[in-house]
């Protein structure tokens, strides 16, 4: 069942809640792949009432071309999530999310410092605020979010923590194709040629938790159609890089290859 407004979704959820229905909520922006698809079972295992939101949050997009091609393949979607066993798909319009111009923010700027933080000016304050609004919309016991955006998952983990939001936050591993590439809605915008050199990002990845970042850096120059933003050895909490042998750690790598920007991570554990 796709539900497009607020109150409609309330009406409903208010009924499984009676019931005492656990709710597991797996928020996306829709172009649905295998790594989606993975949070949602992980949600269908777990709870009663499985809600899916599918909605391209303009307030996390910095690049005003970034949100206009963001593929939106809501009927597909909604196929797979009907085969996923999903009870409703959350579909809102951005005139039902933001009737008007926000002047309330949740931010975690300590957490978006590094990384993708200054890359993307003002995008985790949009994914934190966002997922706070569909936390308040669909009051869920459970939600899955995926390993793949690692940042987003420690701001959204500290965001939960902080202002004492009463859910249970599920990590969920990284998917990936058998040549390694994590599964991303972006991978379809890659040209054969970029496919191919795609899969070195986490194969720098896998260098850097062995013979160190430099290694990793120098592996990736080799090839000159990768454009490296960062690759970064960060405390999987807080984000902030360290340098010695503290473990565990994520690696943390952004590049564009082409005009399509990857990210992707590694829990070196301890
Ligand atoms: P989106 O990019 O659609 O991702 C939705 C969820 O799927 C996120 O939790 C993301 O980490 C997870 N995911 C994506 N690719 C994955 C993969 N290869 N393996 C495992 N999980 C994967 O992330 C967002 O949307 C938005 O920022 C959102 C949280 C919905 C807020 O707008």
């Amino acid at each position: 069942m796709i539900i497009t407004s607020i109150d409609a979704l309330r009406r409903r959820l208010l009924l499984s809640r009676m019931r005492g229905r656990t709710i597991g909520l797996v928020p996306t922006m829709g172009a649905l792949h295998e790594g989606h698809l993975t949070l949602i079972a992980r949600a269908r295992a777990e709870c009663k009432e499985v809600v899916v939101s599918i909605f391209v949050n303009p307030i996390q997009f910095n690049q005003p071309e970034d949100f206009a091609h963001y593929p939106r393949t809501l009927e597909s979607d909604a196929r797979q999530c009907s085969e996923a066993g999903v009870d409703v798909i959350f579909a809102p319009s951005a005139e039902e999310m933001y009737p008007v111009p926000l002047a309330t923010f949740v931010d975690v700027p300590s957490l978006g410092e590094h990384l993708c933080g200054p890359h993307r000016p003002g995008h985790f304050r949009g994914v934190a605020t966002v997922v706070m609004k569909l936390f308040q919309i669909v009051q869920p016991d459970f939600a899955y979010f995926g390993e793949k955006d690692a940042q987003q998952l420690a701001v959204i983990r500290r965001m939960v923590r902080d202002l004492n939001v009463p859910v249970e936050i599920v990590p969920v591993q990284t998917v990936r194709e058998p040549d390694g590439l994590a599964l991303s809605s972006r991978n379809r915008r890659l040209t054969a040629e970029e496919r191919k050199i795609a899969p070195m990002l986490y194969r720098a990845l896998g260098i850097a938790a062995e013979e160190g970042a430099e290694k990793a850096v120098e592996f990736l120059r080799s090839e000159p159609r990768i454009r490296l933003e960062y690759l970064e050895v960060v405390d999987p909490v807080d984000m902030q890089p360290v340098s010695g042998k503290e473990r565990p750690v994520v690696i943390a790598i952004a590049a564009w290859i082409g005009n399509v920007r990857l990210i992707d991570n590694l829990l070196v554990p301890v």
